[in-house]
């Protein structure tokens, strides 16, 4: 079980590169065994989760390398389309599978996936996409088997964007035959970055980044290159605990219109904010205000996981913060966690309200997962004195290097495995 002990007070100054996107990576690697196919891919982050989406595609028969930050995956040994129950609890992402493996194999058995405790998480919209493309779902037990013959194109309404459901529904629509449309798709850009990787293996796609995505033929090429974008919620993280700790860092390798809620807000704090296309300054006095209420919406709204960690960085901001969220039905666990640093936070269903304090003071707190982790990293960075953040292992999950990279902003981190 890792544990970081963080010394609290120090100001982050300089510059980093961020990391490519754990959430555009993820899908990209499932998206990885629709055909029988090479891909090499650039900017992979060094997660836990990548690794075990890489044991996935092992399990399944592929050549599956990580070094460094490429991935190289031969899927043409693919030999299996079942995937054990431990190796779907790891992650959420796992579930884009049950797309993958049906347009490639035709026939896929797997679980329920794990990921983040934020609250139920059903997957009955990844399971009526599969349906409405003709494939049969048996659920026996814990075992979800999905079956087709061919797949067919054909309407897939989404009553709520989901991301997941989305690019599940994207990814299977390239073994269907006919034209697929997905309405009220999720527009995040990793819903992007998927079409470009999916054009790359050969299909026929368009609209991402749009509420309207249309599948309409693939014809497999041998070989896949492509390049994962920059970390929106990881980019976002490093703001926040550069404006709680009145630092001053500069950004660079992000796209910065892809979190300009997240900038706004801490612009409205107080914080100066300078963007480019391509990299994002930020200073702070560490005197921050409260902020217009934030509430977490799909694409291109504030996202739902920048919201325990914007809330960390304004746990000192003069007035009231009322957050609002609208994604995940229990997303607020972190809240206890910083209440022990002082903060004091008041929690309503799904609404929160932080009245600033003139300090935080360092404790010992548990971390929740991954962002909710995150969030506990920005309140130990902003509160005097020494604290430690226990069960810091769902930090690694999304976070490559974080303790490093901290460091060599100035951080005082010590990590103890
Ligand atoms: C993805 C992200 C996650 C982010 C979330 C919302 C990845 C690997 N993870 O998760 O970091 O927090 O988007 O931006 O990209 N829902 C259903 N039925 C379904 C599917 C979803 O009711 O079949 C509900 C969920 O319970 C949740 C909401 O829809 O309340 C949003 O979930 P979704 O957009 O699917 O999130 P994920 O794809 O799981």
């Amino acid at each position: 079980m890792a544990i970081w002990h963080i010394n609290g007070g120090n100001r982050l100054e300089g510059a980093c590169f961020v990391q490519g996107s754990k959430n555009a990576a993820l899908p990209i690697l499932a998206a990885s065994v629709i055909s029988a196919n090479e891909t090499d891919l650039l900017n992979v982050p060094q997660l836990s989760d990548v690794s075990s989406t890489l044991r996935i595609l092992r399990q399944l028969g592929c050549t599956a390398e990580q070094q460094n930050n490429d991935v190289y995956i031969d899927s043409r040994s693919l030999n299996c389309c079942t995937i054990p129950k431990g190796m779907m609890e790891c992650m959420r992402s796992s579930v884009l599978f049950m797309g993958a493996l049906l347009a490639r194999c035709g026939e896929v058995h797997l679980t329920a996936p794990g990921g983040c405790k934020l609250g139920a998480r059903p997957i009955d919209l990844h399971i009526n996409a599969m349906r409405s493309l003709g494939a049969s779902v048996e659920e026996n037990g814990c075992e979800i088997i999905c079956r087709a013959e061919k797949l067919k194109g054909g309407r897939i309404e989404l009553p709520f964007p989901s991301v997941g459901a989305t690019e599940n529904a994207m990814i299977a629509a390239c073994g269907a035959s006919g034209e697929t449309v997905i309405t009220g798709a999720a527009r995040e850009p990793e819903i992007v970055d998927l079409q470009e990787y999916l054009r790359k293996l050969g299909a026929y796609i368009s609209g991402a980044g749009t509420s309207t995505v249309t599948v309409s033929g693939f014809v497999p090429e041998r070989h896949a290159g492509h390049r994962i974008i920059p970390d929106r919620i990881v980019a976002s993280t490093f703001l926040c605990a550069a404006a709680a700790t009145g630092g001053d860092i500069e950004l660079r390798g992000v796209d910065s219109r892809q979190f300009l809620r997240l900038q706004h807000f801490l612009n409205s704090a107080g914080c100066d904010i300078i963007s480019s296309k391509r990299s994002v300054r930020l200073s702070s006095d560490g005197h921050l205000n409260a902020v217009d209420s934030v509430v977490t919406e799909p694409y291109p709204g504030f996202p739902t996981d920048a919201q325990p960690i914007l809330m960390a960085a304004l746990l000192k901001a003069k007035g009231k913060t009322k957050f609002r969220e609208d994604i995940f039905d229990s997303r607020f666990c972190h809240a206890s966690q910083l209440m022990r640093f002082g903060a004091d936070i008041a929690i309503d269903g799904r609404e929160a309200t932080v009245w600033g304090v003139r300090s935080l003071k360092g404790a010992t707190v548990s971390s929740t997962d991954l962002r909710g982790g995150a969030a506990m990293v920005i309140a130990a960075l902003s509160a005097d004195g020494s604290s430690s953040i226990i069960d810091a292992g769902h930090i690694a999950r999304g976070y490559e290097l974080f303790d490093y990279k901290l460091r060599s902003l100035g951080a005082d981190i010590f990590t103890e495995i």
